[in-house]
């Protein structure tokens, strides 16, 4: 049985003065959360202030982006040693919004994928097609792609420790959610492709949801047997939307 996990992503978003209000709120809410695990992924500069709150509380936290080198110089990088240092389980790896604004392509992001996994992180590994893509009828392909980069270069062992999160980019911010079906249908396809590889990771990796997840459709998607959470943008700035959303993983 797969526990379920939601993740905020709050992206580039927050001060320090909106972030201890963030932090307050989602920990007086964790008494009321069932069997799901919960995390932040907060921008750099804030973890150190996401640890001190969070410590003891049941809630992880974790980056979103980190280098594919150990340390050196490497301007404006964090490494993976760095995130543990401040007690990160989780980083966000190959978000649609870094591949597309800052060029990451599939084989970075599974170096990445990998310097996570070997530093000991969980890495969040996000995978999913554009709008365009999706009316070409070639989803499966590029998910296919996305994950064949990790598997051929470090094998299946690399997504061992990994969580996979599926963010269609036509869903991402606008309000546009795919149907519990349609995400359905890829984390299927997803958990398939890994299981040719490893029946057994296939069976305990989780594979979230993310785009658009919302109070009012995290339940019913969650309630689909491919999906084991949620990877949360806009939602995970509010700290009663983001309970709710924590609450609708059971
Ligand atoms: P939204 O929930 O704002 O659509 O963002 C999803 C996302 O990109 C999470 O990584």
């Amino acid at each position: 049985m797969r526990k379920p996990l939601v993740a905020g992503n709050w992206k580039m978003n927050g001060s320090v003065g909106s972030v201890e209000a963030l932090l307050e709120g989602i920990k007086a809410g964790m008494g009321e959360i069932g069997n799901t695990s919960v995390a932040v992924c907060a921008p750099a500069i804030f973890i150190p202030q996401t640890q001190a709150r969070l410590q003891g509380s049941g809630v992880a936290w974790g980056g979103q982006d980190l280098s594919i080198h150990a340390a050196g110089a490497y301007t404006g990088e964090i490494a993976a040693a760095m995130l543990l240092d401040f007690g990160c389980k989780y980083v966000i790896v190959g978000h649609s919004e870094r591949r597309t604004y800052h060029a990451e392509s599939d084989a970075l992001v599974a170096d990445k994928v990998e310097m996570a996994r070997k530093a000991g992180l969980t890495p969040i590994f996000c995978i999913g097609e554009t709008l365009e893509e999706r009316e070409q009828g070639i989803t499966e392909q590029v998910v296919a792609r996305q994950i064949s980069a990790v598997i051929t270069k470090y094998g299946v062992e690399a997504l061992g420790d990994s969580v996979i999160a599926y963010e269609p980019v036509w869903a991402i911010g606008t309000g546009k959610t795919a149907t519990p079906e349609q995400a359905q249908d890829v984390h299927a396809f997803i958990r398939s492709l890994v299981a040719k590889e490893s029946p057994e990771i296939a069976d305990r990796i989780l594979i979230l949801y993310g785009g658009s997840m919302k109070p009012d459709n995290a339940a019913e998607l969650m309630s689909k047997p491919d999906i084991d959470g949620g990877l949360i943008g806009g939602a995970s700035l509010k700290a009663s939307d983001f309970l709710a959303i924590c609450k609708a993983g059971g």
